[in-house]
């Protein structure tokens, strides 16, 4: 063996912090984050959500102080999902003006000033009494074109009551044209949206449905989100559906299962693309860190960098503060 061998000795370029650091391809930045937050009606007290540790269901005071800390940690924007006292068919409470979101908007925009990005997301599962994203069919299907109108008066109380952008997630189609046109004609021509594109019919929503109280009364949502295993390519025709339709950015979901798929999307788009870290995402973690079975912070870290380096613009997730802190 020759003196010089190896000759390629990529370790070279690992051996001290720093020059991994000066080296890095993916960096994290705390404006990249977007904290998804939970705001109930009625409520005095903030409510834990018992399958995800560390996060809650807030009051609007609670909410504020949740927004002043994001804000200060350099986070880049928040996204609202609201819980109604009272959920009926139609899922009324969604563009009532005086609805929990619309209500807690004014606060969450006098709170954020210029610092982050207020959005809300855009959907009836919240507020509706059978937990559906949509309208139902007198046998009980969603109502595609029915729930379109809905999503409509959705997405412009919302602009209406200061919300930022609008991230429309129920996945029917025509979504994000019918939002589009609504919000144009309402005067909100400037408000961008945020489109879930490529949604999945995913196991890792369970624990959100906890905290949004929307699991669905009977069936599933996979009549409407993508299967998992569905067609080679379905991610794609979804984005650029939404992009025809007047998308500003897109977006995928669930994120550690669906890397290729963020992948795919990064490089057939040239508008900004977000992941999102899903409820159950973080409480597989949270809950194997509970147990002392993996090292939680760099866990944390490291499903991050995996997001971003797939081709994640910006990342949805519920440790966004504690992250930018980090950072
Ligand atoms: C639908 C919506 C869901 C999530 C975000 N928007 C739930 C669903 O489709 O069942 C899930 C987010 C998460 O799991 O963290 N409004």
């Amino acid at each position: 063996m020759s003196a010089e061998f190896p000759e390629a000795r990529p370790r070279r370029l690992r051996r001290t912090a720093a020059l991994r650091r000066m080296v890095a391809g993916t960096r994290l930045h705390p404006a990249d984050l977007i904290l998804p937050l939970f705001v109930k009606e009625g409520i005095t007290e903030p409510q834990p959500v018992p399958s995800m540790p560390g996060v809650v269901q807030h009051t609007r005071d609670s909410l504020r102080k949740a927004v002043h800390d994001a804000a200060h940690a350099g986070v880049g924007g928040v996204i609202l999902f609201g819980v109604p006292a009272v959920k009926d068919g139609r899922g009324s409470a969604a563009d009532d003006p005086e609805g929990v979101v619309q209500k807690a908007l004014g606060d969450v925009r006098a709170e954020a000033g210029d610092a982050l990005v207020v959005m809300t997301d855009t959907c009836l599962d919240e507020f509706t009494d059978h937990g559906h994203c949509g309208i139902l069919t007198p046998d009980g299907e969603v109502d595609n074109d029915a729930t379109l109108e809905r999503y409509a008066a959705t997405a412009v109380a919302q602009a209406r009551a200061g919300s930022q952008v609008i991230a429309p997630s129920g996945m029917m189609d025509g979504q994000v044209g019918a939002i589009r046109a609504a919000l144009d004609a309402a005067g909100f021509a400037h408000v961008p949206i945020l489109a879930y594109s490529a949604k999945y019919a995913s196991g890792f929503y369970g624990p959100f449905r906890d905290a949004a109280e929307c699991a669905p009364q009977f069936g599933d949502r996979s009549s409407y989100q993508q299967d998992p295993a569905g067609p080679i390519g379905e991610a794609l025709r979804e984005v650029r559906l939404d992009l025809a339709e007047g998308a500003d950015a897109v977006m995928v979901k669930p994120a550690l299962a669906y890397l290729d798929i963020l992948r795919q999307v990064r490089d057939a788009v040239d508008v900004p693309v977000a992941a999102y870290q899903v409820s159950g995402e973080y409480a597989m973690v949270e809950a194997a860190a509970a147990n002392g079975w993996i090292d939680r912070e760099r866990v944390i870290m490291e499903t991050l960098v995996a997001i971003k380096r797939a081709g994640a613009d910006m990342i949805l997730t519920y440790w966004a503060t504690e992250v930018a802190r980090r950072l």
